[in-house]
């Protein structure tokens, strides 16, 4: 509430016409939080809502994590557990650092809830990252580390670029998201075939086994787009479960324009993928199918217009074991975190009070 009645307004004041400056605003606050440790264990103390989860072996606090994107270089990572977040995914980072698109590439729809982005994959690079959290101080949850390919990359050469950005974030990461589903890089959702996939995929578990060296490995989860098919999306969870990866993130952000209003239609004619409250019954079918299609046995993380606890709590209900958010933290401010983290606390509490049948 306060969040939307006064820091909101200040925010998209500050970027009135551009939303990436409010974007870099809120990340430098962030960034102080995370660097001072006074504040950050009192912030973990106010908000942390203790609802434990164990997903492919990793124990999360809760289940409710921020998705890819907000903090692409890892900056800010104290800060997430400070905000409530149970897990916080960083990137997409690419082996070689890049500028992105040319801005303007972030724009607002208040009105449908929604944000529109064709950032490009701007990051620092994976070494710089890998440097950023070899020096941070122990985060109080798991961190994920998304990795996507470089822009002057050619598609066939596609699996090296992932492989060396794994190579040198694997001892930092907890869990990995393979990202082949943004829209923002040309012909990167290609690799969503089921051919290079499988190229994909097995080069990557080969490399997590060796990196590994005995130990468990790290969780591999692809991340996939809203907008395949469900054939499409079948014969990609067949590859994920012959090659090992661990579970899929349902999903990025969706070409459509469904479920904007009419007032917006001009700034829906940007180009770039859409998020918040109109993806959330797409990203919501994405999971249930995903849940049905591998019978239940395949973790799932969902992500996709969740903007109040009910919603993340919908995306349980569907199938997913973990849920993220992003535009939802930009349109409700950070309470949505922990309220949605206690509702899913609740729900699990009334469902193991249920008898047995
Ligand atoms: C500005 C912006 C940048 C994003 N960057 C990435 C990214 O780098 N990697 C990625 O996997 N997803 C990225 N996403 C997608 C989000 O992680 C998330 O999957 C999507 O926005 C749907 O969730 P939401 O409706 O809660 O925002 C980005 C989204 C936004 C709005």
């Amino acid at each position: 509430m306060l969040y939307e009645k006064l820091a909101r307004p200040v925010l998209f004041r500050i970027g009135r016409g551009d939303a990436e400056k409010a974007h870099h605003s809120t990340l430098t606050m962030l960034e102080h939080v995370s660097d001072n440790r006074i504040i950050r264990q009192s912030m973990i103390k106010a908000n942390q809502v203790y609802a434990p989860v164990t997903v492919a072996g990793v124990k999360f606090p809760n289940p409710i994590g921020l998705a890819a994107g907000m903090d692409k270089n890892g900056v800010a990572i104290g800060a997430w557990p400070a905000l409530g977040f149970g897990f916080a995914e960083v990137g997409t980072v690419t082996w070689h650092p890049q500028p992105g698109n040319p801005q303007p590439r972030l724009f607002r729809l208040p009105g449908s809830q929604a944000l529109i982005n064709r950032m490009g994959f701007n990051n620092d690079g994976a070494q710089a990252l890998a440097a950023r959290l070899a020096i941070s101080p122990p985060v109080n949850c798991p961190i994920g580390v998304s990795i996507g390919k470089s822009k002057i990359t050619p598609l066939e050469e596609a699996t090296s670029d992932y492989l060396e950005s794994m190579r040198v974030l694997y001892r930092f990461a907890d869990y990995f998201a393979v990202n082949v589903s943004s829209p923002n890089t040309p012909g990167l959702r290609s690799l969503q075939g089921a051919e290079q996939m499988r190229e994909l995929l097995g080069a990557l578990r080969a490399e997590s086994e060796s990196l590994a060296a005995g130990r468990p490995e790290r969780p591999i989860f692809v991340k996939i787009a809203p907008d395949l098919t469900e054939p499409a999306i079948a014969e990609l969870l067949e590859v994920c479960q012959d090659t090992g990866v661990t579970g899929v993130i349902a999903t990025n952000t969706t070409l459509g324009r469904d479920g904007v209003l009419q007032q917006e239609e001009s700034i829906a004619a940007e180009p770039g993928g859409l998020s918040g409250a109109p993806l959330r019954s797409i990203s919501r079918a994405v999971v249930e199918f995903v849940h049905r299609e591998t019978d239940g046995k395949m973790p799932i993380i969902g992500s996709g217009g969740v903007m109040s606890p009910d919603h993340a709590q919908s995306l349980f209900d569907a199938g997913a074991s973990l849920v993220q958010l992003y535009s939802g933290l930009v349109y409700s401010g950070p309470s949505l975190v922990r309220r949605s983290a206690r509702r899913a606390k609740r729900a699990r509490r009334h469902r193991r009070a249920q008898p047995r049948r």
